[in-house]
């Protein structure tokens, strides 16, 4: 389909001259950055809605429209948004689950080679397999019962990795097993055997076993007891600082971000609408739909609750997103230009970008370095 179709405006569109001080996003060109392991530019994936007997399509979902972001080697970056908001849609065309409708995925393969990921065929994906890893929410359902544990590690061995000795890939699943703190002594077990937070680390081994260097994390904590979400994610950011693993961490609130990312990267409707590092972002928050998602985030401190604004009302349908901001509706801050003109998304702060006509006037409360109560156990802090 067109992308003239689009409502919004490209976020790739030059700065105006008359406001030079604010660059559109000059994320633009971030591979040409060699510590920048992935570029995502103007990303859009449209579902067609489609009705009657033929089929015919009577509209688009925009699930992810124009996103551009960067992921540095190494880093974890967190994508953040209510439910619907596009998440999923954009790891899923990261890693050619889906097929982008357009927009580019320029990823820096381990020979040091940019390839535009959003026009592989399945057959140029091949290689590529090995070097980017899902992990998903539910590892009850990302298992397969009738498959042990050899079996499920080893699969990605043998059918991607072309590993046909069976000894060589005992010996490599008894090691990812290992890495991932279950005993080897497991390997001939069924999933049914093993508790929620061990079935996350099966996925995370089999996730690891062709020695991935970019990992997208799904909600891999969400369906998981709080008692074991901080074993997992302690896993998850050990596992990175011993294998130079990058992270894009997919989650639906600010809690977990706040401790394990170097910057996040909030979604709206499909849309980008504040990114920043993770400090900046908890610090000085400048979009109303960040704040008010902080507000969700169980501080400890109950004069900051105090001061958080809560958000209410339903996500809109990105079938059938409102004029002008998408978050008008629901903002406390609205101004008539809100419901008629979309905001660019701008760079307000070295790094921190804004996509609301009101960012720099707003005084938004953050939660600061605030102590937050919903993740016992977790060690690493970022
Ligand atoms: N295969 C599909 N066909 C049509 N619409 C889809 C499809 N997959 C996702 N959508 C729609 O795209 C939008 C974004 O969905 P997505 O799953 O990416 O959101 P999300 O941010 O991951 O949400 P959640 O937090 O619930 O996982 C939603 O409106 C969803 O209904
Ligand atoms: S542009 Fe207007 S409606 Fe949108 S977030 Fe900013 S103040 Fe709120
Ligand atoms: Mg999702």
């Amino acid at each position: 389909m067109k992308d003239e179709q689009v409502t919004g405006v490209s976020a790739l569109q030059l700065p105006p001259a008359s406001a030079p001080t604010r660059i559109v996003a000059p994320i633009a060109n971030a591979i040409d950055d060699p510590s920048v392991l992935m570029e995502v530019r103007s990303l859009k994936k449209y579902f067609p809605i489609k009705e009657g007997f033929v089929k015919k399509v009577v509209g688009y979902v925009r699930a992810v429209d124009d996103v551009s972001f960067f992921i540095r080697e190494g880093e974890t970056l967190g994508l953040v948004g209510e439910s619907g908001c596009g998440k999923t849609t954009t790891a899923r065309c990261i890693l050619r689950a889906h097929n982008p409708t357009s927009g580019k995925i320029l990823f820096r393969t381990k020979a040091g080679e940019v390839v535009d990921v959003a026009q592989f065929s399945d057959g140029e994906m091949r290689p590529l397999r090995a070097e980017m890893q899902m992990v998903f929410q539910d590892p009850y359902a990302s298992l397969n019962p009738r498959m042990t544990l050899l079996d499920l590690v080893g699969e990605p061995l043998l059918v991607v990795g072309g590993m046909k000795n069976h000894q060589e890939r005992q010996a490599r699943v008894a090691e990812l097993l290992q890495l991932v703190g279950l005993r080897q002594e497991y390997m001939q077990r069924y999933p049914h055997a093993f508790s929620g937070g061990q079935r996350q680390r099966i996925v995370i081994a089999r996730a690891l076993a062709l020695n991935p260097r970019f990992i997208v994390a799904d909600e891999p904590v969400s369906a998981l007891d709080v008692s074991v979400q901080a074993q997992v994610l302690n896993l998850l950011l050990k596992l990175q600082n011993e294998l130079n693993l990058t992270y894009l961490f997919v989650a639906h609130d600010l809690s977990v971000v706040k401790h394990i990312c170097d910057r996040v990267v909030v979604m709206y409707v499909g849309k980008i609408v504040e990114t920043a590092p993770t400090h900046n972002l908890f610090f000085t928050p400048k979009h109303p739909y960040t704040a008010a998602l902080m507000s969700a985030v169980p501080v400890a401190n109950p004069r900051i609750r105090a001061r958080m604004t809560p958000l209410e009302g339903d996500v809109p349908s990105p079938a059938n997103p409102p004029s002008g901001c998408y978050f008008h509706p629901r903002c406390p801050y609205a101004v008539d230009k809100c419901s008629t003109d979309l905001p660019l998304l701008e760079e307000l702060e070295p790094g921190h970008f804004v996509a609301c006509h009101r960012a720099s006037e707003l005084q938004l409360v953050g939660i600061g370095d605030a102590k937050t109560i919903e993740i016992p156990g977790l060690e690493v802090d970022r």
